[in-house]
């Protein structure tokens, strides 16, 4: 070993050793006859102080070492001087008193500085994400993915599961996004499909009597990127047989309080996690992941709204839309540009119109609003009843498709959520979501959608449902929520070929599609499949919870960028015409490149 001790490991209890450190030069202050070097790895920063009087080889070479340089120091650890112990850093008793000192590797200045945090293009880390990744915060957050994934796989091997690894090379896998397809060389013609996820392998491991599973799983997904998405991410992909939705969910709660109590320093504020049906969910939050830091629920108010002589409201009650509000405490002095913005961002995700009430504050207890006249005195006391609202407080309404009003109003919560400070990083706030239904209808393809997936079982007592009235039947699935990210789906799965095949029917697959792509699944039902479920958590968004960051790109050592490029070393490129030639694939130009 080139070094002895790390850079964050001297303590009082080591003075007068002698110690062999080596990292890297953080920072250099030269003080004539007196270099100091702060010298750092991944485990912390060491100061060295080389004395020209002393050791003046090492003091000559300490001259011309640059920040980032790698070095080797040996020396004697020392005690501080009386006023020079630094409280805020681990090893801030001690320095070493160097002896001599050797360049490892000289280091060019870097791009922007890596001893600080300071704020710098996104662009510029990935590009030199090597560079970023010595940052502290990146150091922090990739320590703490480590102890996620550790902590997890302790937790699950203590209650009798075991890992196994399953195919990068597969088959179209049934998640709904994109497939990466893969050519091969020795079929011509065809394809392996990256996995969206090991969803058909974990249950095939079931019915091969694996019964406790799990992988942390590379999920691969070409969709459009988000803060919260990324094309290969990572899940805790995990399947039980012989179990009920309770005993997933218990399991997965289990797991998710101890992780955040005893790896984060974040709170957890639900205990137990609250559960809502997704019916609820929608109502409450306008959501199917929603954030529970903070109320600020949606109120209905269709009943009043619809009495009111305000058209819109009056002519969507009659055809059966809702009209809904939010009560925002204190922003009742609301300017109109700030009301404007308000309502720009609600026709951003499809609204018509944004109607506000402003409460104000003093004696008068007014109404001020563009709509107040369309009310009567009755139905302004009953409107702000029901919303309890108070002086100085700010209600906002929608009215629409209940999709739309949902989405408008979610987009609000979540607005005010941050405007407010409601939504702390410190806080972290599971619950489940359950009951969904089984299936979307897609006007598109006018077909049924699963809304999970297609081997999500439907719940017993709705079965008969399946052929009369299937957007009424409800999934035996279940998802967790936290913080209003979606962090995990899962489900009890169908072990009934019959069951199976209806449903892959009612998705608008005929018996010979549902042969070619799943026919390896319904053969299996055949021989002996246990009854069983499962769950994925997705990693990134749990880390990026965990350490309190905006988006997943902060936990991920090589991510791609929001265009799904690696800018590091230019991913994806062009592929040699040999090797084009091997795979049987010719490019063809693209249509939208010759046209611009
Ligand atoms: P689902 O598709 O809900 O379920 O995915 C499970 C979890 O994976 C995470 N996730 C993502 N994270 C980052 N980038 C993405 N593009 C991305 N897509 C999904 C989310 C999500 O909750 N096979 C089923 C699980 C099961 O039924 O057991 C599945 O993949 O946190
Ligand atoms: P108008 O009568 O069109 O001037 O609208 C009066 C107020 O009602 C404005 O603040 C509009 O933004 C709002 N409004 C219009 N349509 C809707 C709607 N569908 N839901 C909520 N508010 C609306």
């Amino acid at each position: 070993m080139l070094k002895s001790h790390n850079c964050g490991e001297l303590r009082p209890t080591h003075i007068d050793q002698e110690v062999t450190l080596a990292g890297w030069v953080n920072r250099r202050r030269d003080q004539g006859g007196l270099i100091f070097i702060d010298l750092r790895d991944r485990w912390g920063i060491t100061q060295a102080t080389v004395n020209a009087q002393t050791a003046p080889e090492a003091h000559a070479a300490a001259a011309q070492v640059g920040r980032e340089y790698v070095i080797q120091v040996k020396g004697i650890v020392r005690a501080r001087p009386e006023g020079m112990i630094n409280p805020g850093l681990a090893t801030g008793a001690i320095e070493v008193e160097v002896q001599s000192l050797r360049v490892l590797n000289a280091a060019r200045p870097t791009p922007f500085d890596i001893s600080s945090d300071n704020k710098v293009d996104e662009a510029l880390r990935l590009k030199y994400r090597y560079l970023d990744l010595r940052r502290p915060h990146m150091q922090q957050n990739i320590v703490l993915r480590a102890r996620v994934t550790k902590f997890i796989r302790d937790y699950l091997y203590e209650r009798g599961f075991i890992e196994i690894e399953t195919p990068i090379l597969f088959k179209t896998t049934p998640e709904g996004a994109r497939d990466y397809l893969v050519p091969s060389r020795v079929h011509p013609g065809k394809f392996y499909a990256l996995p969206q996820s090991p969803q058909q392998l974990k249950q095939l491991l079931m019915v091969a009597g694996y019964e406790r599973y799990f992988q942390i799983a590379r999920c691969f997904r070409d969709e459009d990127q988000r803060g919260d998405r990324q094309p290969e991410f990572t899940q805790l992909d995990l399947e039980m047989s012989f179990v009920e939705r309770e005993d997933v969910m218990a399991l997965i709660e289990g797991l998710m309080t101890a992780l955040v109590e005893q790896v984060s320093d974040r709170e957890l504020v639900t205990k137990p996690f609250p559960r809502l049906s997704h019916q609820e969910a929608l109502a409450r939050y306008g959501t199917d992941k929603p954030d529970l830091r903070y109320g600020l629920e949606i109120v209905d108010i269709t009943d009043i709204a619809g009495k009111s002589g305000f058209q819109v409201f009056v002519n969507n009650a009659a055809a059966g839309k809702p009209t809904r509000a939010l009560r925002i405490p204190g922003c009742g002095n609301y300017s109109r540009k700030q009301l404007s913005d308000l309502e720009d961002l609600a026709k951003s995700v499809g609204a018509k119109g944004l109607a506000w009430m402003a409460l104000e504050t003093g004696e008068s207890g007014q109404v001020k609003s563009p709509i107040a006249k369309f009310f009567t005195v009755e139905q302004l006391v009953a409107l702000m009843d029901r919303l309890q609202a108070q002086p100085g407080d700010l209600v906002l309404i929608s009215s629409d498709t209940p999709a739309i009003v949902a989405a408008v109003l979610d987009t609000l919560r979540r607005e005010f959520g941050e405007r407010l400070g409601l939504a702390d990083p410190k806080k972290i706030a599971f619950c489940w979501v359950i009951d969904f239904p089984l299936f979307e209808w897609n006007p598109d393809e006018n077909r049924w959608d699963p809304s999970h997936h297609l081997f999500t079982s439907p719940m017993p007592q709705d079965i008969p449902l399946l052929d009369t009235d299937p957007a009424q039947v409800r999934g035996q699935q279940y998802d967790l929520a936290c913080n209003g990210y979606e962090v995990a789906g899962g489900s009890i799965r169908i072990h009934d070929r019959q069951l199976q095949e209806r449903i892959f029917g009612l998705i608008g697959l005929d018996v010979e599609d549902a042969k070619q792509r799943f026919g390896h699944m319904l053969e299996a039902f055949e021989y002996g499949t246990p009854p069983h479920g499962g769950i994925a958590p997705g990693i990134d968004r749990l880390t990026m919870l965990l350490a309190g960051e905006p988006n997943i790109r902060e936990v991920i050592a090589f991510p791609k960028s929001q265009q799904a490029a690696d800018l590091m070393a230019g991913a994806p490129s062009e592929a040699e015409p040999k090797q084009l030639e091997e795979l049987h694939i010719a490019i063809v130009e693209d249509q939208r490149a010759r046209e611009a």
